[in-house]
């Protein structure tokens, strides 16, 4: 079976099987019977770069199904399973005035694989949504609820990245959301920009959700034209020492400030200013307007892109002094 309709990159690599799962019951006899055979959990495909043929039985996470679980005058807790795409989610919200994700607009992937990466844009992250997700144990099938605490998010990161990784897949994933007085983030300042363009009145969870989609449509490819998988590279945190000796060299380097003793700095300006945006190496290269993106233009193979993140990744270090660390998972 080729891969290729379900990874956004669009790399074009063989599984030995795969299996299409729809319910939780089908997902746990399915376990139990491969128990001993190696298995490769597939979501919405969109945070990882495949680099060689899957000598596994594919998994297909494909659980459907948006619930109000329990709600008061001011907020609502919803349910969605795992194989909900991540963008249909949010519209869902946004036309039954839910708010809290309209900042997270047209992230590709699925709700399963949200919490995983702590998925985050524009001043919102969704551990600031998320309340618990259940998932089931790959070994004895038990079901397990995770709360915001265990699942220990950070920037793009969770227990799923670490220490339990490989062991649990998410089933479904519980968010509390605003159904009055929602409390907006537009600090970003491509927001601030977009909605001044287009705003008549105070700004509603629907003009926040098509600013937020008129920005990532300007400068972030469609994995439906273009195939990617989003941010490559995580924005790298360094010491405030490391970035005043960074400063002395590039004064106009763009940061923000985390702490009083760290720095985040734009992946984005290191790569663009090593000389890659636009880049193109045949089939694949750097994004033309987002340098953070690694981008396949048709038929490229999972390895000569892993080869361009490793160039990008070396010359950053030359050039800056700075680790940029990969965003998306090589497999
Ligand atoms: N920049 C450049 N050149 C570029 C790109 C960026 O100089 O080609 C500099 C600019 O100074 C710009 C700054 O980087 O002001 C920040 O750029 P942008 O606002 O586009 O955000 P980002 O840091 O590149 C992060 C997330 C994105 C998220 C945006 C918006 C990470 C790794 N990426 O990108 O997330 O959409 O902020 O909040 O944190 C993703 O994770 O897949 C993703 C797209």
């Amino acid at each position: 079976v080729s891969l290729k309709p379900f990874n956004t990159f669009g790399i074009d690599v063989k599984a030995a099987s795969y299996c299409n799962i729809s319910t939780v019951t089908e997902l746990r006899e399915t376990l139990e019977k491969q128990h001993h055979n190696s298995l490769f959990v597939l979501g919405g495909g969109s945070n990882m770069l495949l680099t060689k043929d899957i000598e596994a039985l594919v998994l297909h996470i494909n659980l459907k199904g948006i619930e109000v679980v329990s709600e008061t005058d001011n907020i609502v807790i919803v349910r969605a399973m795992a194989g909900e795409n991540w963008h249909e989610f949010v519209l869902w919200c946004i036309n039954n005035n839910y708010g809290g994700i309209e900042n997270l607009s047209l992230i590709p992937g699925n709700v399963g694989t949200a919490p995983i990466q702590n998925i985050g844009a524009y001043g919102v992250e969704l551990k600031d949504v998320f309340v618990s997700c259940e998932a089931i144990n790959i070994k004895n099938q038990e079901t397990r609820t995770f709360t915001k605490q265990e699942c220990k998010f950070d920037y793009r990161e969770s227990v799923f990245k670490q220490e339990l990784a490989g062991q649990y897949i998410i089933t479904s994933v519980n968010f509390e959301l605003s159904k009055i007085n929602h409390k907006l983030h537009m600090d970003y300042g491509a927001i601030k920009e977009q909605l001044g363009v287009s705003l008549v009145g105070n700004p509603t969870i629907q003009d926040i959700s098509k600013a937020v989609i008129a920005i990532r449509q300007s400068k972030l490819p469609d994995p439906k034209d273009i195939g990617n998988s989003g941010s490559f590279f995580k924005n790298p945190i360094i010491s405030k020492e490391q970035f005043e000796k960074l400063q002395e060299s590039f004064p106009e380097a763009p940061n923000y400030k985390i702490s009083d003793s760290e720095i985040k700095v734009p992946a984005g300006w290191l790569i663009e200013t090593a000389g890659f945006k636009g880049k193109r190496f045949n089939d694949y290269g750097v994004h033309k307007k987002q340098a953070l993106v690694l981008v396949n233009y048709g038929n490229a193979n999972g390895n000569d892109i892993f080869e361009l993140a490793k160039l990008i990744q070396k010359t950053v270090k030359r050039i800056f002094d700075i680790d940029i660390e990969t965003e998306v998972n090589i497999i």
